[in-house]
């Protein structure tokens, strides 16, 4: 299977992709990586893979249909057969989902349906939640509402009250990686089916 991986900023999830992609029975391959700003750790973690980049930038179209519509293009080029955000931190708009919706996974770093939106970690902190984690969901025209393949758990402890969710967010992430790396690869591998809000392996 042919991937696009969408990223925002240090491209942690990209690279244990990347690694994952070396080995040829893993089912998958990355073809190109896209950014929605420039100078971000993740576009140089693709280029020293030697991955084709592009940078769709919100602020150069008259308006988010413009970028959400160039966006599209510019991951229609490389014919993927899945699209990844790996910590892409835009909205996918209704031109990009009119041609990628069911093609087009997300990794969240809380449980959803709790936590959606930019400050999953922070949110949960807040809450007092003792269980969070991350969840890996293919992307709908909400934020973050699509159907949920695969969850992690990672616990809350007393001591993350302290640090705002640094070091908590960095748990979830080490759980993430590895979850959005075997999902990925068993979409690739397996097939899958969306069946209203259920998403099952297998074709
Ligand atoms: C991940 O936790 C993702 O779920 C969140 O931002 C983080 C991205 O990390 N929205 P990275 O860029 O893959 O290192």
């Amino acid at each position: 299977a042919r991937l696009v991986v969408l990223v925002s900023g240090s491209g942690t999830n990209l690279q244990a992709l990347l690694d994952a992609a070396e080995d040829p029975a893993y089912g998958a391959e990355i073809v190109a990586v896209g950014a929605d700003r420039g100078d971000i750790a993740g576009l140089t973690r693709a280029e020293k893979a030697g991955l084709p980049t592009f940078v769709v930038r919100v602020s150069e179209y008259a308006d988010r249909a413009d970028w959400d519509r160039a966006l599209a293009d510019a991951v229609a080029a490389h014919d993927p057969d899945l699209v990844v955000s790996a910590g892409f931190m835009k909205i996918l708009g209704p031109q990009f989902l009119g041609r990628f919706e069911g093609r087009t996974v997300n990794t969240h770093p809380a449980l959803l349906p709790s936590f959606p939106g930019a400050h999953g970690v922070r949110d949960a902190l807040a809450y007092g939640a003792k269980i969070t984690g991350c969840t890996v969901h293919f992307v709908d025209a909400g934020v973050d509402t699509g159907p949920i393949i695969a969850q992690g758990a990672v616990a809350v402890e007393d001591a993350d009250a302290a640090d705002g969710g640094d070091a908590l967010h960095e748990r979830i992430k080490t759980v993430e990686r590895t979850l959005l790396v075997d999902i990925v690869g068993r979409l690739a591998r397996e097939g899958y089916r969306i069946e209203g809000r259920k998403v099952f392996f297998g074709s």
